[in-house]
């Protein structure tokens, strides 16, 4: 981003329903007059706020340059209808339609396997909490791998909707605030007895599916119950280039999730694979618990099935697993729909294991992280 703010223009030319400018670096951007119309930052258009005061049907179909020129860092463009329009070069540059600025913009996923053990996504809690540019390196950490870790977070329960309220806004449910992930007797859900549990992303019985999950360590002194993560795009990935077919079939037809005990009753559905239009993965749905079938065509099923265990498979592959132990005051945050979570069996018979959990929007996190680089930013800024 930082290099294309740089980006200086050459030239502009126009022609009535769109409107060229050429980079001094070379390369040339085009958009239709009424994307430009419609994007107007006037002080007719837009609220100080920045919000929109017209509405679509209030503009020209086609609206018509009569000319536009550069100058002072500014594109000018007055219109057939003598409204008038200036926009800044670094915005032009930074929205930028072309197939190349286009995948620039995009989220790069820095894809992982076990390998990530040595090198964890990881940052110390009390700094964070305190230090902003601390956080905005763990968080753009975070975003890149879909997890990271917090050492030091003290261990006192409760801690673990603190962070979550730090990080975001936690997302209470029908399993409260937070939960403990503790062996009890007569539990309503697998992650509730000593049993190993497979990789999964947690709840897609709800809509939507919990984005972020936080898990914090308060205690682990029983044998086992080590944590595993696997990379839910890598493995999509994977599935990607070894089987198109299967894929394509586990994007296309939706999984029915479902959750029920005695006061509740949560269904949703979701592909175990979602792209976006480009064909970039975007999430993974995938827990064998709470997996409650597909609603299809009977002649889809098989081959679906045959899919589903192809991908389920290379969730397994040991290459794909990092495995590592959480001790008191490891918090571990995961995006929920693309790094997998699960844990090997314990013995709660041999020393105690607790931890607390909760669930946080993905896009509160988000925000978090652009409003920390903007006032970075802003403070790098003023001080130069
Ligand atoms: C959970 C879960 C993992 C663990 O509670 O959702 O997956 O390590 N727990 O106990
Ligand atoms: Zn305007
Ligand atoms: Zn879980």
């Amino acid at each position: 981003m930082g290099a294309e703010r740089m980006r200086r223009i050459d030239r502009v030319s126009s022609h009535g329903s769109s409107m060229t400018v050429f980079w001094t670096d070379g390369g040339n951007s085009t958009w239709p007059s009424i994307w430009l119309r419609d994007q107007c930052p006037c002080a007719q258009c837009r609220h100080p706020s920045g919000q929109r005061l017209f509405e679509i049907g209030d503009l020209p179909a086609k609206p018509e340059i009569a000319q536009a020129t550069l100058s002072d860092g500014t594109v000018r463009i007055d219109w057939r209808d003598n409204h008038r329009s200036e926009f800044a070069v670094a915005w032009l540059s930074d929205n930028d339609l072309s197939d190349e600025a286009r995948a620039a913009r995009a989220k790069q996923p820095v894809l992982w396997g076990k390998e990530i053990v040595a090198k964890l996504p990881e940052g110390d809690w009390p700094t964070i909490a305190c230090d902003p540019a601390a956080e905005l390196r763990w968080l753009e950490a975070y975003h890149a791998h879909g997890f990271g870790l917090l050492r030091n977070v003290p261990v006192q329960p409760g801690q673990v909707a603190e962070v979550g309220d730090h990080l975001g806004f936690v997302r209470t449910t029908n399993y409260g605030k937070l939960f403990d992930v503790i062996s009890v007797p007569d539990p309503n859900n697998l992650a509730n007895t000593a049993l190993g549990l497979g990789v999964h992303s947690d709840n897609p019985y709800r809509d939507p599916t919990p984005g972020v999950q936080l898990l914090h360590c308060l205690e682990s002194e029983a044998p086992g119950g080590d944590t595993l993560l696997v990379d839910g795009f890598a493995a999509a990935e994977q599935l990607r280039a070894e089987h198109p077919k299967h894929f394509d079939l586990l994007v296309q037809v939706p999984a029915s999730f479902r959750f029920s005990d005695r006061d509740a009753d949560l269904r949703a559905r979701s592909p175990l694979i979602s792209i976006d239009e480009d064909g970039r993965v975007t999430a993974v749905h995938f827990n064998n618990r709470s997996f409650a079938g597909i609603d299809a065509a009977a002649d889809v099923i098989e081959p679906w099935y045959a899919a589903y265990r192809a991908f389920a498979a290379i969730l397994k592959r040991p290459e794909r697993e990092a495995i590592f132990r959480l001790g008191p005051g490891d918090l571990v945050v995961l995006q929920n729909e693309r790094a997998l979570h699960g844990r090997t069996a314990f013995d709660p018979n041999q020393g105690r294991r607790r931890l607390q959990g909760c669930y946080v929007d993905k896009d509160g996190m988000e925000s978090r992280m652009r409003v920390l680089r903007r006032q970075l930013n802003a403070k790098q800024e003023a001080a130069a």
